[in-house]
């Protein structure tokens, strides 16, 4: 008898009219049911075993799911730059299939550089479609980890270092992936923000500086964009792993949020059944071992069949994760998705038309005039290398890949002689099959040089050869940066220094000494440092890794079919101790002493240390060219506005150069005389605005209670203290055009 309705309602669910009808009985079948009721209604008719399936994995990227009730298998993918390659069910080896070449999008940091959030409905618009063509429910980003350190590995899948950005860029990313059916897992939960050691060190950071600078972004996700779920991170937070952390994810997270979503574990994160029970973890994966020996598995059973775990704590699991597949239309059926449209790969274009950042052009170097050059010299490793098969868990195979050489090939069309030199010996490691993770997170990867062919070639050689073909050039296009292998842009591990790998500072000094109408192009997903260098070059361009379209958006940039619009989302700094984790150069600070690193620095992250400490940057956040000027004028500040607005930022912006152009407002608040010492400056509105030649427009700002508030921890809430603030208004955090100022007549508090 037991078993007679799962038997029925398995025989219902082959035939489409008896589905009908059992719908009608089978509360959680129908879609006109709210998601909580087809939760309510589908929890008791789960088994235990059933119950478990659903909260741990069953192959690497899947949970059982329960078939005999027509609920499906959900499957995860990474993320965030698209959806990622199959890989067999229990192993890290590629599955080998052809139908997994897809749109690879520009990296995160590119998509936080244009500053622009309706770009992130799209780019997130993009990964849902194509996630569904592959059957994925849950896409594994966006990444929103704040930049402490140029350094950390994994800075290229983040969004910069200011809260404020990153919040609004992931709010975007987060909406476009969930309008499409598909769920967003925002990650790494939390502090984040280094590979070396990442899954044992243990993170100190003050309450303060973990409300107002590393949790925003995930606030924001849950509050403002309902991100339907989360990954815990590799390391530890005051002691306690925290994909299992009480504080984060059962007082935070839950409790203060109101996360109603899962949180799953990063892969392997997961370290102690107790834990990860208790401190609010929902869902297993990528641990080591047999499926049942996940601590979600056979050990959660076992005790719970003893008595020490209540129901109530296997539920709560449950109905998170299928509210989750209910609420993206996972039981439904969802509409299908597509892959590699040439929609997809025009929004691949346009985030990077808009995310490359022009970062010095002397004597108006660029755009460059095709009808005056005759010969172009290509150099550099990462004019020719693909990149987006690399980085670790956010590779991509991509459908296509337009190398910045491929696209300037093309778009100079034989008008001018292009040569290429490869000018360095980048080492390329060996591509490991089968990537394998043990407890602490860390991949297993290859360190050792692949032997020949490369061994053949002769950097020394290289490098003359580049220099001979720059001095027969009109112009030389150096395409410097880093790449995806060890030690650079890439999960496991943590670049060396700041500073250009492979010899590049030494080849573009010896480059530009015999050709100065040189311009550097920097394929990275991180600040690199530029002295002495930076002198000589007369035009740099920061490209990042800008997707499969992204040599074509190089060459429309560089010959100015296209005017650059991004800005810095993280400063740029001359070196590496003008950066607050480095600067006391103390294992304390970074990587790590005794297991655990300090954030002493507080509130310092990025902008605010350089404007607090009064160092000058190479290049500021906030900051880009654009090859029109833009003037501002007409500051007002009105007291209320739009949304619940304390204040409104009004001003007239212009274009006064001779191109269309975009650019972006940036406010920065500034307390005067502030009860609680606080950071000099932080940027709390932005607009991005596209202005025709002469054209002038009216751009309002508004400024939430938020946005004048501090945390406290005390009064455990946000106070925007009354009194006065600047507004500062400008092109980036140091070019502030022009200065206002506002009174806060009454004190605010909220939570
Ligand atoms: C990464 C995650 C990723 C997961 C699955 C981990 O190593 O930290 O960002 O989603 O692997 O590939």
């Amino acid at each position: 008898m037991k078993f007679l309705p799962a038997l029925t309602l398995s025989i219902a669910l082959c035939c489409p009219a008896l589905r009908a009808q059992e719908a009608a009985k089978a509360r959680y079948l129908d879609p006109a049911v709210s998601v909580d009721e087809r939760v309510e209604d589908l929890l008791p008719r789960l088994t235990l075993e059933e119950k478990l399936g659903l909260i741990h994995a069953d192959s690497k990227f899947s949970t059982a799911g329960v078939p005999r009730l027509g609920i499906p298998k959900m499957w995860m993918s990474d993320g965030p730059h698209g959806v990622r390659e199959e890989i067999s069910l229990n192993s890290w080896r590629p599955a080998g299939r052809t139908d997994d070449f897809v749109t690879w999008m520009p990296a995160s940091i590119l998509l936080a550089s244009t500053w622009n959030p309706e770009l992130g409905m799209a780019y997130g618009g993009v990964i849902a479609d194509e996630a569904r063509m592959r059957n994925k429910h849950i896409m594994l980003g966006p990444g929103v980890n704040i930049q402490r350190t140029p350094l950390n590995g994994r800075t290229f899948e983040y969004l910069g270092e200011d809260p404020w950005l990153a919040s609004r860029m992931a709010i975007g990313t987060i909406r476009g992936m969930q309008a499409g059916d598909v769920a967003a897992c925002v990650k790494h939960f939390a502090v984040n923000n280094q590979e070396v050691e990442r899954g044992r060190v243990n993170v100190e950071v003050d309450e303060r500086t973990l409300r107002e600078i590393y949790l925003p972004a995930f606030e924001a996700a849950v509050r403002e964009a309902g991100v339907l779920s989360f990954m815990g991170a590799y390391n530890k937070f005051r002691g306690q792993h925290c994909c299992h952390n009480d504080y984060l994810l059962n007082k935070v997270l839950k409790d203060e949020w109101g996360f109603r979503g899962l949180v799953m574990s990063d892969w392997g994160g997961t370290h102690t059944t107790d834990e990860a029970v208790r401190a609010g973890l929902d869902l297993e994966m990528g641990s080591r071992g047999a499926y049942d020996d996940y601590k979600l598995a056979r050990s959660f059973r076992e005790g719970i069949e003893r008595g020490e775990y209540p129901m109530a704590l296997l539920d709560d699991k449950v109905r998170r994760c299928l509210r989750v597949l209910f609420a993206i239309k996972g039981v439904d059926g969802r509409p299908a998705g597509s892959q590699n449209t040439r929609a997809h790969q025009a929004t691949a274009r346009k985030v990077a038309e808009e995310g490359m950042v022009l970062l010095k052009n002397a004597n108006a170097l660029l755009p460059l005039d095709l009808t005056k050059i005759k010969r172009i010299a290509v150099i550099g490793d990462n004019a020719v290398r693909t990149q987006a098969h690399g980085g670790q868990s956010s590779e991509i195979k991509a459908f296509y890949e337009i190398t910045p050489l491929a696209g300037l090939l093309a778009h100079v069309d034989g008008r001018a002689d292009i040569t290429h030199s490869l000018g360095v010996l980048a080492p390329k490691y060996r591509r490991l099959e089968a990537l394998t993770y043990d407890v602490t997170g860390a991949a297993q990867t290859n360190e050792e040089p692949a032997p020949a062919p490369e061994s053949t070639l002769n950097p020394a050689e290289l490098a003359d050869r580049a220099v001979a073909a720059a001095k027969e050039a009109d112009v030389v296009i150096f395409v410097a940066g880093l790449n995806h292998e060890r030690h650079n842009d890439t999960e496991s591990s943590d670049r060396l220094s700041l500073e250009l790998p492979y010899g590049q500072p030494e080849l573009i000094a010896r480059i530009t000494a015999v050709n100065p109408r040189t311009v550097v192009v920097l394929v990275a997903g991180s600040p690199v440092a530029m002295d002495p260098w930076l002198e000589k070059v007369p035009a740099v361009l920061q490209a990042w890794y800008a997707g499969m379209e992204g040599g074509n958006v190089l060459a429309s940039i560089l010959f100015g079919d296209i005017n650059p619009s991004g800005r810095l989302p993280c400063t740029f700094p001359r070196k590496l101790t003008d950066n607050p984790a480095h600067a006391s150069g103390l294992a304390r600070h970074y990587p790590g002493e005794a297991g655990t690193v300090h954030y002493d620095e507080g509130l310092l992250v990025g902008y605010r240390w350089n404007d607090a400490k009064n160092v000058e940057p190479l290049f500021p956040f906030g900051y880009g060219l654009s090859y029109t000027t833009f003037d501002y004028s007409g500051l007002k500040i009105a007291a209320g506005g739009d949304a619940g607005a304390l204040a409104t930022v009004e001003l007239e912006v212009s274009n006064t150069g001779a191109r269309a152009g975009a650019e972006v407002v940036q406010v920065y608040l500034e307390p005067v005389a502030p009860a609680v010492p606080r950071p000099v400056q932080e940027l709390k509105g932005f607009a991005k605005v596209l202005l025709q030649p002469g054209e002038k427009r009216t751009v309002r700002i508004p400024l939430g209670a938020r946005a004048f508030s501090y945390y406290s921890v005390e009064r455990k809430a946000w106070v925007a203290d009354a009194g006065e603030y600047r507004i500062n208004v400008g092109h980036s955090s140091r070019e502030l055009k022009v200065r206002g100022a506002f009174k806060l007549t009454t004190a605010v508090e909220t939570r």
